[in-house]
Order: structure tokens, then sequence, then C-alpha cells
């Protein structure tokens, strides 16, 4: 598939479109793939996912009130900080100003256009780097410059609290800290961020299946590991978040829990041993451990985690069948994308054939693109 056109050129020429004038910040964001750390970032654990090479480029000047148009739909749209949240995309738009109202960083009101190659529901995080860029913009009309962790702080707020999406601190802080040619370690318990060198290309097959964050099973399943939380301290273990039950307990765990708690425990604390498992693997270039992890991590997310599809199980084995080093489900599930690092040399081969078995299973093509790890937020011209 040929890449969307720019998203700066979409966003600066919409700009104009609707205001008339031209836009006086420029600023972009990544959409996100996750490599491993799936469920971990709001249970203490590690993630380490990288940016891709699809932006979303907000284009902003001051003015009285708000006002956006988006590539998205086109029409212009006004934004009330004191009203109702509004639906869909204009949502994380409402979110951000009121926290950064709410911090006293907003500008008076912004003119606001939006374009964006990023495929929205595909879980690939478009909301974030909305959020993101948005935040980042906003901070440059009010004469703010804060540091990228912040940028990310304000827009995790926005999305987690303002929003109501039941996210950890993953998206925001890949989309706003990432560095070209590198994956992104992030202990959401510390907080410390480590940049590993990925310099293999990820293939990106998107399932079709399109999933919803805001009320659904992302929520379900936060809710489950804080009542997992629960009755694993009542069993006398001392632990404050899920990633800190120790692996050997699980045995013990899985016969005292009852369903389905015991099984997304056993998903969270194995992730977590995958997540820092493949961090090192990525650290001494031992891409075919790595990809070894990826597969055992899709395997928990079928079965223990239960936030897959069959459409993405379906790419991950076909991937496996026609030589992939690794391959996984990433992002929320339930839909979204698969991530698989192809065999190197046969990729147009192995592709060919993964797509060929998905047509024959689900009676369309699914998408497919590959990526290398992108730079995070930064301003354009
Ligand atoms: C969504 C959330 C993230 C993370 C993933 C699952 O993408 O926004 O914070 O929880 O799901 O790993």
């Amino acid at each position: 598939m040929t890449a969307p056109a720019s998203p700066t050129r979409q966003a600066t020429s919409l700009f104009q479109e609707r205001f008339g004038s031209r836009p006086t910040v420029l600023v972009s964001a990544p959409g996100r793939v996750n490599l491993i750390g799936e469920h971990t970032d709001y249970n203490g654990g590690p993630v380490l996912p990288l940016a891709i090479e699809r932006r979303t480029v907000v284009a902003a000047a001051r003015a009285r009130g708000w006002s956006l148009a988006s590539t998205l739909d086109g029409p212009l749209r006004r934004v009330d900080p004191g009203e109702d949240k509004p639906e869909g995309w204009l949502a994380y738009a409402w979110g951000v100003i009121r926290v950064l109202e709410a911090e006293r960083l907003a500008p008076p009101g912004a003119r606001i256009g939006v374009g964006s190659s990023v495929p929205v529901g595909a879980g690939l995080s478009s909301s974030a780097a909305l959020a993101v860029s948005l935040t980042r913009a906003l901070l440059a009309l009010a004469g703010h410059r804060l540091n990228p962790r912040d940028v990310a702080e304000l827009a995790y707020r926005a999305e987690h609290d303002e929003v109501g999406v039941g996210c950890g601190r993953m998206d925001q802080t890949v989309v706003a800290r990432a560095r070209r040619g590198h994956a992104l370690y992030f202990d959401t318990e510390t907080r410390e961020v480590k940049h590993l060198p990925l310099d293999i290309p990820v293939w990106i097959l998107e399932t079709g299946v399109v999933h919803r964050l805001v009320g659904g099973r992302l929520d379900e399943r936060r809710r489950e590991c804080e009542t997992a939380l629960q009755l694993v301290q009542q069993q006398g273990y001392r632990v404050t978040q899920l990633a800190q039950v120790d692996p050997a307990d699980l045995g013990a765990l899985s016969r005292a829990l009852p369903a389905p708690f015991a099984s997304r425990v056993q998903h969270v604390v194995t992730e977590v041993r995958r997540t820092r498992a493949a961090a090192a693997a990525l650290a001494h270039h031992q891409y075919a451990e790595l990809g070894r992890l990826l597969f055992e991590g899709h395997l928990s997310l079928r079965d223990h985690y239960q936030s897959s599809c069959a459409e993405a199980d379906c790419l991950v084995r076909e991937a496996e069948e026609a030589g992939a080093m690794g391959a996984r489900l990433t992002g929320a599930g339930w839909g979204g994308a698969v991530i698989a690092i192809l065999p190197p040399g046969r990729e147009a081969g192995a592709l060919a054939r993964i797509q060929e078995r998905f047509r024959k299973a689900f009676g369309r093509l699914p998408t497919a693109w590959v990526t290398r790890a992108a730079p995070g937020l930064r301003s354009e011209r």
C-alpha cells in the first residue's frame, strides 16, 4: 500500500482553506506499535513500543474560542471546554483543552487544523498522536515550552481523566519521547525510559476489525486486573501492582484464584518477564530470541488475556508458517493490528502468502505496510 499524502501538507492546506490565514505553529507526533509488553502499563510493568512512520500534524494559531477542522471529517467544528464531552476525535481536543486550562497553560483559544496518516481504530494510537501533538501545539501558542515527558503526562491526563479511556501511559510516552531507529523501553513503575536500537523493519498487518476503547473491553480488563490484585493481596502476597508478583508464585495463585482472574494474572506476570527478556535480546541484536518472545506473547494474549480475535490469530499463525521470526497482536486488542518480523530477504513472498491465506479465511485482503522506528513529537515546517 502506498503511504497517504503528507499529513503536514494536509494540515496546512486545510488550515488555510478553513481559516483563510497561515498557522503560526506546526507540530507532529507519530502513531505507535508495541513490540511487546501488552496490558502491563496499567499494572506497573514495562512496555517496549516504537513510533511508526505515520504521523498526525497539528497546524494552529491563537484566536478567541476554539475552532477545529480535521482531514478525518472536513467541516469546521467548534469545541467548548465548559460543555459536555463531544463525540469522536473532538473529545480528545476537548480533553486536552480542559487539562491545559485547569493547569493555566492554555492559550485563550485557537484555530486548529489536523492532518493525519495514522489509521484510526487500527490499534496504532491515533488518539495519542492527536492528544500529544495538540498539547504541544497549544502550549506553544500560550508561550510555554515543556519537555516531552511533561507533554506526555498532560496528554495522558486528557485521554485518561477527561475522555475516560482506561489506558496506561505507554502510548503518550512513546509518541512524545521516541527516537528514530530505536524502540523505547519504559518502566511504568519507576517511569524510567531507555532507547534501545532497533534496526530492522517491522511489518504492520491490519486485521480490519475496528476497536473502540472508551467504555469497552479495555476498561473491563482493567477492572478485572484491579480485582485480581485484591485477590492476590488477600492470599497474603505483599504486592501493590500485579507486575510485582513473583513468577514462582504463579502455580499457587492459579490454584487459589477463580477464573478469569487467575489467567489475567498469568498473562501480566509472564508478559512482564517476556518484556524484560525482549529488551535484553534487543540490546544484543538477538532478533531470533525477540521473535520467539513475540509469538509466545501472542499466545498469552489469546489464551490468558483473551484480547485477541480470529483475524489476528490467523495473521499470526500464517506469519509463523510463512517463516516470520516473530509476530503478535499489538495494542489493546480485540481487533487492530498485528506486527510481524518477516524473514529477511523473503518479505514479499511471505507477505503474499499471509495475505492470500487471510483472504481465503475472511474474504478480503488485509492491509499491510512496513515501518522503521520513527522519531517522536517534533516541530514541522
Ligand atoms: C491501549 C492503551 C495502552 C495499553 C494498551 C495495552 O493501547 O492505550 O495504555 O494499555 O492498550 O497494552
